[in-house]
């Protein structure tokens, strides 16, 4: 209801944010995941909706609120993701925030007993959600992806912005240990080159990302 009234630079835009891991069962007990704690995904759908957009926030599992004025979808895995994003579309700006398990398990219905040897897993790729949104009929104006990397992170980063068609790509060390924490050290790629923003807190990241794209998005 809120977003009927929304003001803002961004009031009438529609922004869709993915956040958080995403869970792959293993069995009915168990699952692999990525390491996320969801914090700067929904720092930037808070900011974005601060800024008057109306904000789809599909969300894997995480603890966190949900920030005011966000409309919400809950997912687990990442096939539920992608499905979740394509009944979002379609939307003038898209950061894709989440952690996705880049595979997925052929899942056992019954829990796995303890035996003599340890099973396999047997892993099958995910798809890509947001290289899938880059060739999109209904690809967003503004599509932004998010990279965690080790070690040469500017060279990993450009290549990865290339790849996945992506108008911006947001890179952080993970080396540093960023996860769960306040705060994090990011690099903006963008056509015109690579912006160094320093160490910042995950809420000051998300604000100056959404000032870019309130920015972006009035050109
Ligand atoms: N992403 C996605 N769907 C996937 C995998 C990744 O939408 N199945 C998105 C992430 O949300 C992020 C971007 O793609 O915005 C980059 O994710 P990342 O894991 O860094 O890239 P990958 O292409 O999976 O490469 P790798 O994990 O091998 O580094
Ligand atoms: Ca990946």
């Amino acid at each position: 209801v809120a977003a009927h009234f929304a003001h803002g630079p961004l009031a009438g835009r529609h922004v869709l944010v993915t956040a958080g891991p995403t869970h792959e069962p293993i069995d009915p007990v168990r699952f692999i995941a990525n390491r996320s704690s969801g914090k700067q995904g929904f720092a930037i759908a808070a900011a974005l909706a601060a800024a008057g957009a109306r904000v789809s926030l599909v969300a894997g599992p995480v603890a966190l609120p949900t920030p005011r004025g966000v409309d919400r979808i809950d997912v687990e895995t990442a096939a539920e993701m992608a499905a979740a994003v394509a009944r979002t579309l379609p939307a003038d700006a898209a950061v894709m925030v989440a952690a996705v398990a880049d595979w997925r398990v052929d899942a056992a219905t019954a829990k796995i007993k303890k035996g003599a040897a340890p099973p396999a897993l047997s892993l099958v790729e995910n798809a890509d959600i947001l290289a899938g949104l880059a060739v999109h009929p209904q690809r967003p104006q503004l599509l932004i992806g998010f990279a965690a990397e080790t070690g040469d992170l500017l060279e990993k980063a450009k290549a990865k912005r290339a790849r996945k068609g992506v108008d911006w790509l947001v890179a952080n060390d993970v080396a540093q240990g960023v996860f769960g924490t306040e705060s994090n050290h990011v690099h903006l790629l963008t056509a015109a080159g690579t912006e160094d923003w320093g160490p910042a807190s995950k809420a000051a990241i998300a604000d100056r990302l959404v000032a870019r794209i309130v920015e972006t998005l009035a050109e």
